[in-house]
C-alpha cells in the first residue's frame, strides 16, 4: 500500500504541474475526466511501443501477448469489482456504450408492451435516452423517481414507482450533479421482489468508493476508465452471466463469431459475444494501470481525503452569502462533487472568470437536463475533486469566486 503523502502523490500526475493563464493549474473537474498518473501513460505506451497486435487472432509472439495483456486487464477488472467471473465483464467504448448495449440487447429483446422501466431524474442523459428509445420502440412506461428538497431520495418514492410491472431499475449510484449517493443495494433488493433487473451506473462512484457487484447484487454495472484515471476510449460492462447468456450481441462483425455460413451465423462464448472488431487493447492495459495505481493507494485512504475535502468546499461555500448548494448537506449522503450557483453570475461566466485564476470547473446542464428542469436551474457551476486535489485548492478557488462576484459588478 503506497503512503497516502499527497505532495508525492501529486508528481505522479504530469498533467497537473502547469500553468493556466499564467497560474498554477486547479483542476476541479474530475467528475468529467480525471487526469492521468505516469504508470497509466507507461502502460499505454509500453503496450504501443512494444507489443500493438490484434488479440484472440493469429498465432505470432506479439499476437499472443497482446491477447493475454487484453484477458489480463479483464481479470484486473473482474477482481475490482469482485465479479464472479471473466465472463462477466465486457470492455465498451465507456459507460455510454455500455448502457447502449444493455438497452438494446436485453431491454430491445425482453422488455414488452406494457412493462415499465424505472430511473432516476437525476441520471446522466446516458442513462435516461437509451431507455426513452426502448420505452418507444417497446411500448413500455419511462417511470421516473424524483428526489426530495435535502437532494436524496426517499423509500417511500422507490416503493411506490417500483411495482410488479416494473422490468428493468436503471440508476447511478452517484449523481454527476448532486453528488447523492444512491443506496443501490435496497433498491436492487426491492426490485429483485418485484421481479425486476437493476443496472448500476457505477461512472461516478466507482473511481471514488468500493464497488462490490456481488454485495450490491447489481444485473448489470456500468463505468468509464477515463473518471478512474485510465484512458478515455475504455469502458466496462458487467452482467450477470446468465443474463448476458440470454442476450443477443449488440454489435455485430469479426471477434464475435464462432461460425458464418453465407446466410447465418453463431457467436462467440462470453465476453467475445459483445465484443465486436478488434478491441482496444491499449485502453484495457491502461486501465488495468489505473485500477493497480487505485488498490494500492487504497479506496478507503482516497474516500477519506476526499471527504475532507468535500467537507472543508461546504463550509466555505456556506461563507459566501450568494451560494447556493444543490445536493445533499450530510456528507455520508454524498460524494466529492458540488454544483452550485452563484446570485447574480451565470455558470459560464463564472467558469470562463475563474478559468483565469487557473481554475477549471464545469458550468451547464452537465448531461442531466430533466434534473435542470425539475430543479428549476437552467445550469449550476460544479466543482469535482478527486484524491489529487488539496485544501490549498479549495481556498483558491473560493478566492476566485470571490473575483468573479467583483467583476460582474456585485462586490466581494
Ligand atoms: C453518472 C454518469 N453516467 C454516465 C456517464 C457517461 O460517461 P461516458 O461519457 O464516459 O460514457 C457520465 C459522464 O459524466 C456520468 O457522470
Amino acid at each position: 500500500m503506497k503512503n497516502f503523502d499527497l505532495n508525492s502523490i501529486r508528481k505522479d500526475f504530469p498533467t497537473l504541474f502547469q500553468s493556466v493563464n499564467g497560474k498554477p493549474l486547479v483542476y476541479l473537474d474530475n467528475a468529467a475526466t480525471t487526469h492521468k498518473p505516469q504508470v497509466v501513460l507507461d502502460a499505454i505506451s509500453d503496450y504501443y511501443r512494444n507489443f500493438n497486435a490484434n488479440p484472440h487472432r493469429g498465432a505470432h509472439y506479439l499476437g499472443v501477448t497482446a491477447t493475454d495483456m487484453y484477458e489480463n486487464a479483464r481479470e484486473t477488472v473482474q477482481k475490482f469489482v469482485n465479479a464472479k467471473s471473466t465472463r462477466e465483464i465486457i470492455f465498451t467504448k465507456n459507460a455510454s456504450e455500455a448502457l447502449n448495449l444493455i438497452a438494446y440487447s436485453y431491454g430491445m429483446s425482453l422488455i414488452e408492451e406494457g412493462d415499465e422501466i424505472v430511473i432516476c431524474i437525476s441520471e446522466h442523459h446516458s442513462n435516461i435516452v437509451p431507455w426513452q428509445q426502448v420505452a418507444k420502440h417497446k411500448k413500455a412506461t419511462l417511470k421516473y423517481l424524483y428526489i426530495n428538497p435535502s437532494f436524496t431520495l426517499d423509500m417511500d418514492e422507490v416503493y411506490s414507482k417500483i411495482t410488479d410491472k416494473t422490468k428493468l431499475v436503471s440508476i447511478a449510484q452517484m449523481s454527476n450533479v448532486l453528488g447523492t449517493i444512491y443506496p443501490v443495494k435496497e433498491i436492487a433488493e426491492y426490485a429483485h421482489g418485484m421481479g425486476a433487473k437493476i443496472v448500476v451506473d457505477a461512472a461516478q462512484s466507482i473511481p471514488h468508493m468500493k464497488v462490490d457487484v456481488q454485495d450490491i447484487n447489481a444485473d448489470f454495472m456500468v463505468f468509464s476508465g477515463h473518471k478512474m484515471l485510465g484512458p478515455m476510449g475504455i469502458g466496462v460492462l458487467y452482467g450477470k452471466e446468465e443474463l448476458l447468456e440470454m442476450m443477443p450481441p449488440f454489435l455485430m462483425g469479426g471477434d464475435m463469431i464462432e461460425y458464418v455460413e453465407e446466410q447465418s451465423t453463431t457467436y462467440a462464448q462470453l465476453p467475445q459475444k459483445f465484443e465486436a472488431g478488434t478491441p482496444n487493447v491499449g485502453g484495457a492495459v491502461g486501465l488495468a494501470a489505473a485500477i493497480g495505481y487505485l488498490k494500492e493507494l487504497g479506496i478507503e485512504e482516497i474516500h477519506k481525503h476526499e471527504r475532507k475535502l468535500t467537507s472543508y468546499a461546504l463550509s466555505r461555500l456556506k461563507e459566501l452569502p450568494y451560494v447556493k448548494v444543490y445536493g445533499p448537506e450530510q456528507l455520508d449522503q454524498r460524494g466529492a462533487v458540488i454544483s452550485f450557483h452563484m446570485d447574480g453570475c451565470h455558470p459560464h461566466d463564472v467558469a470562463s472568470i475563474v478559468d483565469t485564476y487557473g481554475v477549471a470547473l464545469r458550468a451547464g446542464h452537465h448531461c442531466a437536463q430533466p434534473l435542470m428542469k425539475y430543479l428549476q436551474a437552467p445550469a449550476t457551476s460544479r466543482v469535482s475533486f478527486y484524491f489529487y486535489n488539496t485544501i490549498n485548492e479549495v481556498d483558491i478557488l473560493i478566492d476566485s469566486l470571490k473575483q468573479v462576484r467583483k467583476w460582474l459588478g456585485h462586490g466581494a
